[in-house]
């Protein structure tokens, strides 16, 4: 157990819900070297446990639940033999296609930490797409919760965030990715981060590592700066509590953040700002 040097509770270290180490099956790591090298900048990031979520069903990767886990159980073998201390569990990245809540269904799309609980799930760059409300209601029917990933890197949800409002009051959760925050996807994607975070839009913040340079597993410094935008208790919250209850299959209690979020400010001061003009 170690102390958070950001609101000095006792916790377990943080746990990374989305990242791409399995090597050679997507877009992430090359091969097993950079998968260990991944997996030891993360335990050196403070990270104890990393959900590895290959792209599933977005046009290019296609990787069903069986092979992940046998490539997830490979993994963890090989990271006990390097002595690396990071605890791996078997997920996906699932497009948000209409034939996702069928192979959730058939038990060919991976849940989360393969609880049967909550589920990853990915938009297209650009849009979101007409029927995408619905299939994120049959999914949240058969019992999952959808995990929005990093709807801050969405060109439609940049704009506005109304359609992720309407989806959290469904039930849904959202996941910001750790560099949106810290800018490296630019100064758009970055306020898209911010204000969702303010407005208690997202539930986890996670690595969505794809390398052992540039995207990396790390979530400190991002979590920092979460905790300067909102306070070190949601930035707690996003890093271990809720990402740690998803792998738990145990339900994420949303009233935790409401409850810790600070008061907005922006109100006011568009109030002042249109009394000056
Ligand atoms: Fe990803």
């Amino acid at each position: 157990m170690i102390t958070s040097s950001l609101d000095n509770r006792r916790l377990d270290g943080m746990v990374d819900l989305h990242g791409h180490m399995l090597p050679g099956i997507d877009d992430g790591a090359r091969n097993l070297e950079q998968a260990l090298n991944m997996a030891r900048l993360a335990v050196a990031d403070g990270i104890v446990i990393s959900v590895l979520t290959p792209h599933h069903l977005n046009g290019v990767y296609t990787n069903p639940a069986k092979q992940v886990r046998e490539h997830c159980a490979a993994l963890r073998r090989a990271l006990r033999e390097h002595g690396i201390p990071l605890d791996v569990r078997p997920g996906a990245e699932c497009h948000l296609v209409p034939e996702l809540p069928a192979a959730l269904a058939k038990g060919t799309a991976l849940t989360i930490a393969d609880r049967k609980r909550s589920v990853l799930v990915e938009l297209p760059v650009h849009t979101v797409p007409l029927g995408a409300t619905s299939i994120l209601e049959d999914i949240l029917a058969m019992g999952l919760q959808p995990v929005i990933a990093h709807p801050e890197r969405n060109g439609e949800l940049i704009e506005g965030s109304e359609k992720l409002t309407e989806w959290i009051e469904m039930g849904c959760l959202a996941q910001v990715t750790a560099q949106s925050c810290t800018g490296r996807f630019g100064p758009q994607v970055q306020e898209a981060a911010r204000r969702m975070v303010r407005a208690g839009l997202i539930h986890v913040m996670a690595s969505d590592a794809h390398r052992d340079r540039r995207r990396v597993p790390a979530l400190r410094s991002a979590r920092e700066t979460v905790a300067q935008w909102t306070s070190p208790e949601i930035a707690t919250l996003l890093t271990e509590d809720f990402p740690r209850a998803l792998v738990d299959g145990q339900p994420v209690d949303i009233q935790r953040l409401r409850h810790t979020l600070p008061a907005r400010r922006d109100g006011w001061a568009n109030w002042l700002r249109r009394l000056r003009a």
